[in-house]
């Protein structure tokens, strides 16, 4: 049985968009990761990215020191990223496939294809003590890939479910959906702790938070923007409000 607590962790890149927008240092996500956790986010996600378009090796350092809550570190399996890692050792890390010219996380890892190296790379960073994830597709054969390399945590990938919802297609959304209800039954049946995120908003995230395994949802996009229009709190405030409303 798969218990009914489910985190909220929200990923601040885009206050980091719109301060690099025009240079210097506001607004501070630094300063809404802290807002953040005030309003009762679980964790702070943040994803330091090769091209540094958004989060900066800075931000990451005020990140390290500044929070109470757990830093989820996204990043793509590169020497550099594995180096910055090692010597923050954050709570946990979420492994992302990463291309320069895509404007956000497209797809999920192809975990099955990198098996060997994969499993190389998560090694130490695992013994470094930090929780490691796999962002994927809901895909039997990636969830199985993620399992054998010794990841403790895939975060399923909901960028398809919520672009078909957003688009009326509701024979793809449900198909979507169908999927990540199964897929995330047979990681949690691995032993794997299962997590979901990509593209959710207030009209798509309750069937999402309502799949009984799921423990952790990662928003950002969305509540970054809807935090221009009724601030932080109450955007966060929100959101927790449906997705425990989803949960019973
Ligand atoms: N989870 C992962 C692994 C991501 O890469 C992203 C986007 O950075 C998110 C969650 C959050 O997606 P969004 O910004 O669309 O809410």
């Amino acid at each position: 049985m798969a218990d009914s607590l489910l985190r909220l962790g929200v990923n601040i890149d885009h206050v980091a968009t719109v301060r690099n927008a025009r240079g210097g240092a506001y607004p501070d996500p630094i300063r809404a990761a802290k807002m953040a956790e005030e309003a009762g986010a679980d964790g702070i996600t943040a994803h330091l990215r090769e091209d540094r378009r958004h989060i900066t090796d800075a931000d990451i350092d005020g990140l390290m020191e500044a929070l109470t809550v757990p830093l989820n570190f996204e990043m793509a399996a590169t020497d550099e990223m594995q180096k910055i890692t090692l010597r923050h050792k954050p709570h946990a890390v979420c492994i992302v496939p990463e291309k320069r010219e895509e404007r956000t996380t497209e797809g999920g890892l192809e975990v099955a294809r990198e098996e060997n190296r994969l499993a190389h790379y998560i090694a130490p960073l695992r013994d470094a003590g930090c929780r490691v994830s796999i962002f994927i597709a809901a895909d039997r054969k990636q969830i199985e890939a993620a399992h054998r390399i010794g990841a403790e945590v895939i975060e399923l990938h909901t960028g398809a479910y919520c672009d078909a919802h957003a688009e009326g297609d509701i024979e793809t959304r449900d198909r979507e959906l169908e999927s990540l209800r199964d897929m995330s039954a047979f990681a949690h049946s691995l032993g794997l702790e299962v997590h979901a995120g990509h593209g959710l908003t207030y009209d798509c995230v309750q069937p999402i938070a309502a799949l009984p395994q799921v423990r952790e949802l990662n928003i950002g996009h969305f509540l970054i923007g809807e935090a221009i229009f009724r601030g932080m709190t109450p955007a966060i405030a929100e959101m927790r409000r449906l997705m425990y409303a989803a949960r019973g």
